[in-house]
């Protein structure tokens, strides 16, 4: 039986020993070794200890089919783009850079042609522009038939799930490049927006003096066969929140430029570079 605080971390972390799969075992007492650690620094105190139990409470009622709100606060705890960090280390400069995937990625997007636009609404707001370029190897040969499912807010800074109102499918489609490793498709320029703040994390953001705005950006997850899959996004080059983005999304390789067209209309280009598998 413990007496001290460390005999006790000994013996909870004893506890787990008879885990039979061998990576369980070493998950489960590692997340005690360093539960209690941070415990003992911070020499948590009852109402502290509650509170936290509270706003994880909180944070699971605020989680539905639409709102991911622990995605949202390992998102904001950095812990997402850590995951990231360790688990797509890119191996070939060569090749786009991930980043995190957010919550607001559905299934099934429309399946769209090259050149067609994303824009599923009728309402006449944004600044249109053409978003292509090719699908690559790191030596830059176009790889044919690789699936681009891509996804982003409309020109109030909101994705299509977060609105009751908004047609199905808005701003968000499922490409596949062509021969050449082409691919093209119509939009509006992405908008600087705040993540959910009307919940825990919201409350949390502001308790600690932090923003919820994140740089305006284009999802995209990038795959084909025979080639690592990537999910990133592509970064307004003149967007605010590039350095301070809340969930530490931004990449210096993903940051591009809209550029104007003498048509009025804004093009970004960019080409997706997968690595073999
Ligand atoms: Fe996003």
């Amino acid at each position: 039986m413990a007496t001290t605080e460390n005999e006790l971390t000994a013996e909870v972390i004893a506890s787990f020993n008879r885990t039979t799969d061998p990576r369980l075992k070493e998950i489960m007492q590692s997340l005690v070794k360093h539960i209690h650690s941070f415990a003992k620094e911070v020499r948590l105190s009852d109402e502290e200890w509650m509170f936290a139990i509270e706003f994880l409470t909180a944070t699971g009622k605020m989680c539905s089919d639409v709102r991911q709100e622990f995605i949202l606060l390992s998102d904001t705890l950095g812990l997402s783009s850590l995951v990231d960090l360790i688990n797509h280390a890119k191996g070939d400069e060569r090749a786009t850079e991930p980043t995190i995937l957010g919550p607001f990625h559905v299934q099934n997007s429309p399946v769209l042609k090259y050149g067609d636009s994303i824009i599923q609404r009728t309402l006449d707001i944004g600044e249109p522009a053409l978003v292509r370029g090719r699908v690559v190897d790191v030596n830059g040969k176009p790889i044919a038939g690789a699936l681009l499912d891509v996804w982003q807010t409309d020109a109030n800074g909101l994705y299509d799930i977060q609105e009751s109102t908004e047609v199905s499918g808005n701003l968000r489609g499922i490409f596949h490049s062509r021969d050449d490793g082409g691919y093209a498709f119509q939009t509006i320029r992405p908008v600087p927006y705040p993540i959910p703040d009307d919940g825990p994390v919201g409350k949390m953001l502001r308790l600690v003096n932090r923003h919820p705005w994140r740089a305006a950006h284009i999802h995209a997850i990038v795959s084909a066969p025979g080639y690592r899959s990537v999910t990133t996004h592509i970064f307004d080059e003149d967007s605010k929140y590039l350095d301070s983005d809340t969930v530490f999304g931004v990449k210096g390789s993903l940051i591009k430029k809209f550029l104007p067209q003498s048509d009025g209309t804004l093009l970004l280009e960019y080409d997706f570079v997968l690595v073999q598998e």
